[in-house]
Protein backbone atom coordinates (compact mmCIF):
# COMPACT_ATOMS: atom_id res chain seq x y z
CA UNK A 1 0.00 0.00 0.00
CA UNK A 2 1.43 3.43 -0.96
CA UNK A 3 2.56 5.81 1.65
CA UNK A 4 -0.22 7.84 1.26
CA UNK A 5 -3.29 5.42 1.38
CA UNK A 6 -1.22 4.44 4.78
CA UNK A 7 -1.29 8.09 6.43
CA UNK A 8 -4.80 8.30 4.81
CA UNK A 9 -6.02 5.09 6.90
CA UNK A 10 -3.87 6.52 9.98
CA UNK A 11 -5.57 9.93 10.08
CA UNK A 12 -9.01 8.40 9.86
CA UNK A 13 -7.98 5.87 12.73
CA UNK A 14 -7.05 9.10 14.61
CA UNK A 15 -9.93 11.19 14.00
CA UNK A 16 -12.33 8.05 14.80
CA UNK A 17 -10.87 7.80 18.14
CA UNK A 18 -11.54 11.26 18.91
CA UNK A 19 -14.64 11.22 17.70
CA UNK A 20 -16.33 10.85 21.07
CA UNK A 21 -20.43 10.60 20.05
CA UNK A 22 -22.20 9.93 16.95
CA UNK A 23 -22.60 13.01 15.13
CA UNK A 24 -18.59 13.67 15.59
CA UNK A 25 -18.17 10.06 13.97
CA UNK A 26 -20.49 10.71 11.12
CA UNK A 27 -18.78 14.01 10.42
CA UNK A 28 -15.35 12.07 9.88
CA UNK A 29 -17.26 9.26 7.77
CA UNK A 30 -18.73 11.84 5.59
CA UNK A 31 -14.99 13.76 5.54
CA UNK A 32 -13.43 9.98 4.29
CA UNK A 33 -16.00 8.19 2.16
CA UNK A 34 -18.29 11.32 1.25
CA UNK A 35 -19.12 12.58 -1.85
CA UNK A 36 -15.91 14.74 -1.64
CA UNK A 37 -14.27 12.58 0.92
CA UNK A 38 -10.81 12.53 0.57
CA UNK A 39 -11.06 8.72 -0.26
CA UNK A 40 -13.36 9.43 -2.61
CA UNK A 41 -11.22 12.07 -4.38
CA UNK A 42 -8.60 9.41 -4.69
CA UNK A 43 -10.62 7.01 -6.76
CA UNK A 44 -11.58 9.98 -8.52
CA UNK A 45 -8.07 10.92 -9.29
CA UNK A 46 -8.10 7.25 -10.50
CA UNK A 47 -8.67 8.43 -14.19
CA UNK A 48 -6.46 10.71 -14.45
CA UNK A 49 -3.39 7.47 -14.42
CA UNK A 50 -2.30 5.61 -17.23
CA UNK A 51 -3.85 2.62 -17.73
CA UNK A 52 -0.79 0.05 -16.46
CA UNK A 53 -1.13 2.00 -13.22
CA UNK A 54 -4.53 2.20 -13.10
CA UNK A 55 -5.09 -1.79 -11.65
CA UNK A 56 -2.28 -1.42 -9.25
CA UNK A 57 -3.45 1.64 -8.26
CA UNK A 58 -7.25 1.14 -7.95
CA UNK A 59 -6.15 -2.17 -6.02
CA UNK A 60 -4.52 -0.48 -3.32
CA UNK A 61 -7.11 1.71 -2.75
CA UNK A 62 -9.42 -0.54 -2.18
CA UNK A 63 -7.58 -2.51 0.31
CA UNK A 64 -7.73 1.03 1.61
CA UNK A 65 -11.36 1.47 1.49
CA UNK A 66 -11.71 -2.08 3.11
CA UNK A 67 -9.69 -1.28 6.12
CA UNK A 68 -11.10 1.90 6.50
CA UNK A 69 -14.91 1.33 5.78
CA UNK A 70 -14.07 -1.56 8.56
CA UNK A 71 -12.42 0.82 11.31
CA UNK A 72 -15.73 3.09 10.66
CA UNK A 73 -18.41 0.58 11.13
CA UNK A 74 -16.35 -0.95 14.60
CA UNK A 75 -16.07 2.99 15.67
CA UNK A 76 -20.39 3.24 14.62
CA UNK A 77 -20.99 0.42 17.29
CA UNK A 78 -18.79 1.69 19.86
CA UNK A 79 -20.42 4.45 19.74
CA UNK A 80 -23.95 3.57 19.52
CA UNK A 81 -23.43 1.19 22.73
CA UNK A 82 -22.10 3.76 24.57
CA UNK A 83 -25.18 6.06 23.50
CA UNK A 84 -27.70 3.46 24.86
CA UNK A 85 -25.80 2.57 28.27
CA UNK A 86 -25.86 6.78 28.51
CA UNK A 87 -29.46 6.52 27.73
CA UNK A 88 -30.45 3.42 30.15
CA UNK A 89 -28.33 5.11 32.96
CA UNK A 90 -30.23 8.43 32.63
CA UNK A 91 -33.75 6.42 33.02
CA UNK A 92 -32.58 4.07 35.52
CA UNK A 93 -35.94 4.43 38.19
CA UNK A 94 -34.95 2.98 42.01
CA UNK A 95 -37.65 0.89 43.02
CA UNK A 96 -36.90 1.00 46.73
CA UNK A 97 -37.62 4.62 46.74
CA UNK A 98 -40.83 5.03 48.69
CA UNK A 99 -44.25 6.30 46.28
CA UNK A 100 -44.79 9.88 45.19
CA UNK A 101 -47.66 10.48 47.48
CA UNK A 102 -50.53 11.94 45.40
CA UNK A 103 -54.64 12.32 46.41
CA UNK A 104 -56.76 9.77 46.30
CA UNK A 105 -60.58 9.75 45.61
CA UNK A 106 -63.09 8.40 48.03
CA UNK A 107 -66.09 6.25 47.45
CA UNK A 108 -69.22 8.29 48.14
CA UNK A 109 -71.62 7.13 50.58
CA UNK A 110 -74.38 6.07 48.36
CA UNK A 111 -72.24 3.79 46.31
CA UNK A 112 -70.73 2.17 49.29
CA UNK A 113 -74.23 1.58 50.94
CA UNK A 114 -74.74 -0.63 47.42
CA UNK A 115 -71.53 -2.12 47.79
CA UNK A 116 -72.46 -3.03 51.02
CA UNK A 117 -75.80 -4.26 50.20
CA UNK A 118 -74.48 -6.25 47.03
CA UNK A 119 -72.20 -8.11 49.17
CA UNK A 120 -74.72 -8.68 51.97
CA UNK A 121 -77.20 -10.38 49.81
CA UNK A 122 -75.01 -12.02 47.34
CA UNK A 123 -74.08 -13.77 49.80
CA UNK A 124 -77.22 -15.29 50.19
CA UNK A 125 -77.17 -15.97 46.29
CA UNK A 126 -79.00 -12.76 45.39
CA UNK A 127 -78.06 -11.07 41.99
CA UNK A 128 -78.58 -7.61 40.97
CA UNK A 129 -80.87 -6.20 38.29
CA UNK A 130 -80.83 -3.13 36.94
CA UNK A 131 -83.62 -0.98 34.37
CA UNK A 132 -83.94 2.54 32.89
CA UNK A 133 -85.00 5.84 35.17
CA UNK A 134 -87.36 6.68 32.14
CA UNK A 135 -90.66 4.00 32.48
CA UNK A 136 -93.72 3.82 31.55
CA UNK A 137 -96.47 4.43 33.92
CA UNK A 138 -97.96 0.40 33.17
CA UNK A 139 -94.53 -1.00 34.77
CA UNK A 140 -94.27 2.02 37.47
CA UNK A 141 -98.24 1.17 38.01
CA UNK A 142 -99.92 -0.58 36.33
CA UNK A 143 -98.15 -3.91 36.45
CA UNK A 144 -97.60 -3.25 40.51
CA UNK A 145 -101.49 -2.98 40.63
CA UNK A 146 -101.50 0.89 41.06
CA UNK A 147 -104.44 1.72 39.08
CA UNK A 148 -105.43 4.95 37.50
CA UNK A 149 -107.04 6.78 39.97
CA UNK A 150 -105.00 5.22 43.06
CA UNK A 151 -103.71 7.50 45.96
CA UNK A 152 -100.73 5.74 45.78
CA UNK A 153 -99.91 8.09 42.65
CA UNK A 154 -100.82 11.26 43.73
CA UNK A 155 -98.58 9.91 47.07
CA UNK A 156 -96.12 9.34 44.85
CA UNK A 157 -95.69 13.54 43.17
CA UNK A 158 -94.50 11.62 39.79
CA UNK A 159 -92.62 13.65 37.01
CA UNK A 160 -94.54 13.11 33.85
CA UNK A 161 -93.00 12.77 30.61
CA UNK A 162 -94.08 14.34 27.50
CA UNK A 163 -95.80 11.46 25.37
CA UNK A 164 -93.65 10.30 22.38
CA UNK A 165 -95.62 10.14 19.03
CA UNK A 166 -97.94 7.24 19.14
CA UNK A 167 -96.88 6.08 22.40
CA UNK A 168 -100.28 4.69 24.44
CA UNK A 169 -98.01 4.25 27.60
CA UNK A 170 -97.20 7.75 29.38
CA UNK A 171 -93.65 8.08 30.40
CA UNK A 172 -92.56 9.12 33.68
CA UNK A 173 -89.35 8.90 35.60
CA UNK A 174 -89.59 5.89 37.75
CA UNK A 175 -91.08 6.91 41.35
CA UNK A 176 -89.73 3.41 42.86
CA UNK A 177 -87.44 1.04 42.02
CA UNK A 178 -89.98 -1.21 41.78
CA UNK A 179 -90.98 -1.24 38.13
CA UNK A 180 -87.64 -3.57 37.53
CA UNK A 181 -89.50 -6.29 39.69
CA UNK A 182 -91.88 -6.37 36.37
CA UNK A 183 -88.72 -6.50 33.75
CA UNK A 184 -86.98 -8.72 35.72
CA UNK A 185 -90.49 -11.24 35.69
CA UNK A 186 -91.26 -10.34 32.40
CA UNK A 187 -87.49 -11.12 31.28
CA UNK A 188 -86.56 -14.00 33.22
CA UNK A 189 -88.07 -17.59 33.88
CA UNK A 190 -88.45 -18.03 38.14
CA UNK A 191 -86.84 -18.83 40.06
CA UNK A 192 -85.77 -14.85 40.53
CA UNK A 193 -83.56 -13.54 43.36
CA UNK A 194 -82.81 -9.92 42.57
CA UNK A 195 -81.79 -6.36 44.07
CA UNK A 196 -82.15 -3.98 42.45
CA UNK A 197 -80.01 -0.71 43.37
CA UNK A 198 -80.75 3.03 41.91
CA UNK A 199 -82.02 6.27 41.28
CA UNK A 200 -85.39 7.36 41.81
CA UNK A 201 -87.00 10.32 41.13
CA UNK A 202 -90.73 12.49 43.23
CA UNK A 203 -91.40 15.75 42.95
CA UNK A 204 -90.69 16.65 46.51
CA UNK A 205 -88.02 18.95 47.65
CA UNK A 206 -87.53 19.78 51.33
CA UNK A 207 -84.36 19.02 54.38
CA UNK A 208 -85.51 15.54 54.12
CA UNK A 209 -86.73 15.03 50.50
CA UNK A 210 -84.67 15.26 47.58
CA UNK A 211 -86.11 15.34 43.85
CA UNK A 212 -83.64 12.31 42.92
CA UNK A 213 -83.34 9.84 45.43
CA UNK A 214 -81.85 5.65 45.44
CA UNK A 215 -83.94 3.36 46.49
CA UNK A 216 -82.85 -0.75 46.78
CA UNK A 217 -85.93 -3.27 45.98
CA UNK A 218 -85.82 -6.50 46.23
CA UNK A 219 -87.84 -9.48 44.72
CA UNK A 220 -86.97 -13.49 45.45
CA UNK A 221 -89.61 -16.05 43.36
CA UNK A 222 -89.56 -19.41 44.15
CA UNK A 223 -92.06 -21.98 45.01
CA UNK A 224 -92.95 -22.34 48.60
CA UNK A 225 -91.84 -19.11 49.48
CA UNK A 226 -93.68 -18.38 52.58
CA UNK A 227 -93.27 -15.09 55.14
CA UNK A 228 -90.96 -16.89 57.10
CA UNK A 229 -88.15 -16.11 54.28
CA UNK A 230 -89.26 -12.69 53.79
CA UNK A 231 -88.53 -12.35 57.82
CA UNK A 232 -85.19 -14.17 57.93
CA UNK A 233 -83.66 -12.77 54.77
CA UNK A 234 -84.53 -9.08 56.00
CA UNK A 235 -83.70 -9.27 59.83
CA UNK A 236 -79.98 -11.04 58.64
CA UNK A 237 -79.78 -8.60 55.88
CA UNK A 238 -80.55 -5.51 58.57
CA UNK A 239 -78.53 -6.81 61.03
CA UNK A 240 -75.22 -7.61 58.76
CA UNK A 241 -76.13 -4.11 57.29
CA UNK A 242 -76.07 -2.01 60.50
CA UNK A 243 -73.13 -4.29 61.56
CA UNK A 244 -75.21 -5.22 65.27
CA UNK A 245 -76.15 -8.97 65.85
CA UNK A 246 -78.78 -8.26 68.87
CA UNK A 247 -80.21 -5.22 66.28
CA UNK A 248 -84.07 -5.79 66.99
CA UNK A 249 -86.30 -5.98 63.96
CA UNK A 250 -89.86 -5.53 64.15
CA UNK A 251 -92.49 -6.65 61.35
CA UNK A 252 -95.86 -4.59 61.29
CA UNK A 253 -98.80 -4.88 58.90
CA UNK A 254 -99.26 -2.36 56.34
CA UNK A 255 -100.65 -2.42 53.23
CA UNK A 256 -98.79 -1.69 49.72
CA UNK A 257 -101.02 -2.45 46.55
CA UNK A 258 -98.32 -4.72 44.80
CA UNK A 259 -97.92 -7.11 48.39
CA UNK A 260 -100.18 -9.07 50.29
CA UNK A 261 -100.07 -8.90 52.86
CA UNK A 262 -97.76 -6.34 53.36
CA UNK A 263 -95.36 -5.25 56.36
CA UNK A 264 -93.31 -2.51 57.52
CA UNK A 265 -90.23 -3.45 59.01
CA UNK A 266 -88.90 -1.15 62.08
CA UNK A 267 -85.48 -1.72 64.13
CA UNK A 268 -84.79 -1.09 67.59
CA UNK A 269 -83.14 2.69 68.56
CA UNK A 270 -83.06 5.39 71.01
CA UNK A 271 -84.69 7.95 69.79
CA UNK A 272 -83.49 10.92 72.31
CA UNK A 273 -79.82 9.75 71.48
CA UNK A 274 -80.49 8.24 68.15
CA UNK A 275 -78.37 5.29 68.98
CA UNK A 276 -79.60 2.38 66.70
CA UNK A 277 -80.26 -0.72 68.84
CA UNK A 278 -81.46 -0.65 71.49
CA UNK A 279 -83.63 2.02 74.10
CA UNK A 280 -87.35 0.35 73.35
CA UNK A 281 -87.96 3.29 70.66
CA UNK A 282 -89.19 1.56 66.95
CA UNK A 283 -87.90 3.25 63.66
CA UNK A 284 -89.06 2.69 60.41
CA UNK A 285 -87.07 1.39 58.20
CA UNK A 286 -88.56 -0.40 55.02
CA UNK A 287 -91.75 -1.72 53.44
CA UNK A 288 -92.23 -5.41 52.46
CA UNK A 289 -94.40 -7.78 51.69
CA UNK A 290 -95.49 -11.48 49.48
CA UNK A 291 -95.73 -10.16 46.09
CA UNK A 292 -99.53 -10.00 45.21
CA UNK A 293 -100.91 -12.88 43.08
CA UNK A 294 -102.17 -10.05 40.62
CA UNK A 295 -98.68 -8.29 40.33
CA UNK A 296 -97.63 -12.41 39.57
CA UNK A 297 -99.93 -12.56 36.69
CA UNK A 298 -99.67 -8.91 35.68
CA UNK A 299 -95.69 -10.19 34.20
CA UNK A 300 -97.19 -13.52 32.92
CA UNK A 301 -96.26 -16.03 36.39
CA UNK A 302 -98.26 -18.27 37.89
CA UNK A 303 -99.35 -17.11 41.02
CA UNK A 304 -100.72 -20.45 41.76
CA UNK A 305 -97.25 -22.15 41.30
CA UNK A 306 -94.95 -19.44 42.24
CA UNK A 307 -94.88 -17.13 45.36
CA UNK A 308 -92.35 -14.33 46.41
CA UNK A 309 -91.67 -12.06 48.57
CA UNK A 310 -90.48 -8.18 47.62
CA UNK A 311 -89.18 -5.50 49.87
CA UNK A 312 -87.81 -1.39 49.04
CA UNK A 313 -86.38 0.76 50.60
CA UNK A 314 -84.34 4.10 50.81
CA UNK A 315 -80.62 3.71 50.27
CA UNK A 316 -80.02 7.45 51.56
CA UNK A 317 -81.85 6.94 54.52
CA UNK A 318 -80.64 3.94 55.67
CA UNK A 319 -76.98 5.59 55.03
CA UNK A 320 -77.93 8.66 57.02
CA UNK A 321 -78.53 6.23 60.19
CA UNK A 322 -75.88 3.80 60.05
CA UNK A 323 -73.28 6.73 59.57
CA UNK A 324 -75.03 9.63 61.66
CA UNK A 325 -75.43 12.05 58.71
CA UNK A 326 -77.94 14.60 59.63
CA UNK A 327 -78.79 16.04 56.48
CA UNK A 328 -80.06 14.99 53.20
CA UNK A 329 -79.01 17.86 50.83
CA UNK A 330 -75.12 17.43 51.12
CA UNK A 331 -75.22 13.93 49.30
CA UNK A 332 -75.54 15.72 46.26
CA UNK A 333 -73.92 18.73 46.41
CA UNK A 334 -69.92 17.53 45.56
CA UNK A 335 -68.56 19.52 48.65
CA UNK A 336 -65.12 18.12 48.97
CA UNK A 337 -65.47 18.95 52.40
CA UNK A 338 -68.15 16.48 53.32
CA UNK A 339 -66.87 14.22 50.52
CA UNK A 340 -63.28 14.35 52.96
CA UNK A 341 -65.69 13.47 55.86
CA UNK A 342 -68.08 10.78 54.85
CA UNK A 343 -66.37 9.43 52.08
CA UNK A 344 -64.74 5.77 52.35
CA UNK A 345 -61.56 4.94 50.90
CA UNK A 346 -61.45 2.85 47.84
CA UNK A 347 -59.46 0.11 49.35
CA UNK A 348 -61.39 -0.76 52.54
CA UNK A 349 -62.96 -3.96 51.89
CA UNK A 350 -66.80 -4.24 52.39
CA UNK A 351 -66.98 -6.59 54.82
CA UNK A 352 -69.61 -9.00 56.24
CA UNK A 353 -70.25 -8.34 59.96
CA UNK A 354 -69.19 -11.07 62.19
CA UNK A 355 -71.41 -12.97 64.39
CA UNK A 356 -74.74 -12.36 62.48
N1 LIG B 1 -92.02 0.83 46.24
C1 LIG B 1 -92.23 1.21 47.64
C2 LIG B 1 -91.98 2.70 47.80
O1 LIG B 1 -91.35 3.28 47.00
C3 LIG B 1 -91.30 0.46 48.53
C4 LIG B 1 -91.67 -1.00 48.58
C5 LIG B 1 -92.53 -1.46 49.54
C6 LIG B 1 -91.19 -1.87 47.66
C7 LIG B 1 -92.90 -2.80 49.62
C8 LIG B 1 -91.55 -3.21 47.70
C9 LIG B 1 -92.42 -3.66 48.71
O2 LIG B 1 -91.08 -4.11 46.85
O3 LIG B 1 -92.76 -4.98 48.75
O4 LIG B 1 -92.39 3.26 48.76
Amino acid sequence: MTDDLLALQHATDAALAAATDLRAWDAVRVGVLGKSGSLTEKLKGLGALPPEQRRERGAAINVAKDAITAAIEARKAVLEAAALDAKLAGERIDVTLPPALSALGLIHPISRTMDEMAAIFGAMGIAIAEGPDVEDDWRNFGALNIPAHHSAREDMDTFYLPGLNGEARRRVLRTHTSPVQVRTMLGQEPPIRVIVPGRTYRADHDATHSPMFHQVEGLVIDRGITLGHLKGCLIDFLRAFFGISSLPVRFRSSYFPFTEPSMEVDIGWNRRTGELGGGGDWLEILGSGMVHPKVLANCGIDPREWQGFAFGMGIERVTMLKHGIPDLRPFYESDIRWLRHYGFSALAAVALHEGV
